[in-house]
């Protein structure tokens, strides 16, 4: 039974790269059609496709090998924390944007072009303000929803009032992928988090994490956002830089970074059926990254993994998981064959699974709707 769902997985999965490959891009109109719709994404390092190269920051991915094998650079880096497509860009493709989001930051986000969708993501954003200090610039999620307040005018200029809040509301997607810097680059920081962790129990820290995002989405229905999808945060304590500084074995996990993330998740939850019931018209979607991730990574055989726990690009320690991803690091053979890319971010092979199961699954990831019938709302 195992084989068979294998193989009818990897049929999918090469029958969706083929399919993307060759049309996306190709065919596609100038001029824009209102029946695309557009996606308006928002988080991390996660989603990031290219923000970062337009800051002072020590978090930057626009160095190869990244972007091996993100077709539409024809290989090269473009800042985003991959070798490939991320869930964003794929999941854009998949309910029928012709262009990816331009990154807010990039001179292309300009004119018609935002119309198809905007990037806010920013490697080392969080939650919280003061997340990603670390990397001395980023862009955390209050400044991204102020963004796109600037974006939010541009698209009344382009449409006028009345269209643009149609668009926004009928035709646009608005997904949030933020949250694990804010345990990883934040509270979980030995140094940086100076105090945070002395002052602030657990509860206390989540507690403020929820109020923030409660605060950051509301102010993204208050400027026309109604169909949301927000990622909870994935099994931290399994990416290969967790695993390598705390010297665990291949099939272990860190356990405190995990237990942060379960007691946000349930939090976040919560969140979201209380904005589904509170703000009129609006659809909050929840995406439990956390448990799909895991159970990629816990079975990743049978996903035709070769490992879920070695970096395929990066250096240090038993799992690459110490030295991010950069021109001088090792790469592995087969990259389609690692869950990770580098010590923090998936593969495109596994981001293809994971876009895969938000756009069709069930409620076990994805509830109260996929976003395939979010789209069609
Ligand atoms: C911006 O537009 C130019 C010209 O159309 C294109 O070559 C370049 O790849 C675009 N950059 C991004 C980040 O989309
Ligand atoms: C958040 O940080 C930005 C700089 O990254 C700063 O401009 C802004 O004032 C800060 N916001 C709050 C509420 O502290
Ligand atoms: C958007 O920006 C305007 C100023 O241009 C401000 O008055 C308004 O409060 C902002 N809205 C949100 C939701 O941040």
């Amino acid at each position: 039974m195992a084989v068979v769902k294998v193989r009818k997985l990897l049929a999918w999965v090469i029958s969706f790269v083929m399919m993307t490959s060759s049309s996306y891009f190709g065919d596609a109109a100038d001029d824009h059609n209102e029946a695309l719709g557009a996606s308006f994404v928002f988080g991390d390092s996660l989603v990031d496709a290219g923000n970062n190269n337009y800051l002072p920051t020590l978090s930057k991915a626009n160095m190869r090998p990244n972007g091996i094998d993100f077709k539409a650079s024809g290989g090269n880096p473009t800042g985003r924390y991959t070798n490939g497509r991320t869930i964003a860009d794929i999941v854009g493709e998949e309910l029928g944007q012709p262009h990816y989001a331009v990154p807010y930051l990039s001179p292309n986000s300009t004119g018609k072009a935002i119309l198809y969708g905007v990037n806010y993501g920013s490697g080392g954003g969080g939650v919280m303000n003061a997340t990603g200090r670390i990397f001395v610039n980023r862009l955390g999620m209050d400044v991204q929803v102020d963004y796109f307040n600037i974006t939010r005018k541009q698209i009344d200029k382009l449409l006028g009032a009345s269209k643009a809040r149609d668009f926004l509301m009928k035709e646009s997607i608005f997904s949030i992928t933020i949250g694990a810097n804010d345990f990883l680059n934040n509270y979980l920081l030995p140094v940086l988090s100076v105090g945070a962790r002395i002052t602030e129990s657990p509860d206390a820290f989540v507690d403020d994490m929820i109020n923030h995002l409660r605060d950051q989405l509301t102010r993204l229905y208050r400027l026309d956002a109604r169909k949301f999808v927000i990622g909870n945060v994935g099994p931290i304590g399994c990416i290969p830089y967790q695993k390598t500084i705390n010297q665990l074995n291949e099939n272990e996990c860190v356990e405190l970074a995990n237990k942060l993330a379960i007691q946000y998740n349930g939090r976040l939850k919560d969140l979201l059926a209380q904005l589904n019931e509170n703000l009129p018209g609006a659809t909050f979607v929840l995406a439990n990254v956390y448990d799909l991730v895991l159970e990629v990574i816990t079975n990743y055989d049978k996903y035709g993994f070769t490992t879920a726990s070695r970096a395929c690009c990066g250096n240090g320690g038993q799992f690459a998981g110490i030295i991010p991803c950069g021109p001088t690091s090792s790469m592995c053979q087969d990259r389609s064959k690692h869950v990770f890319w580098d010590p923090y971010h998936p593969s495109e092979a596994a981001n293809l699974i994971i876009a895969k199961q938000l756009l069709d699954g069930d409620r076990k990831y994805i509830s109260p709707m996929n976003l395939r019938r979010l789209r069609a709302l």
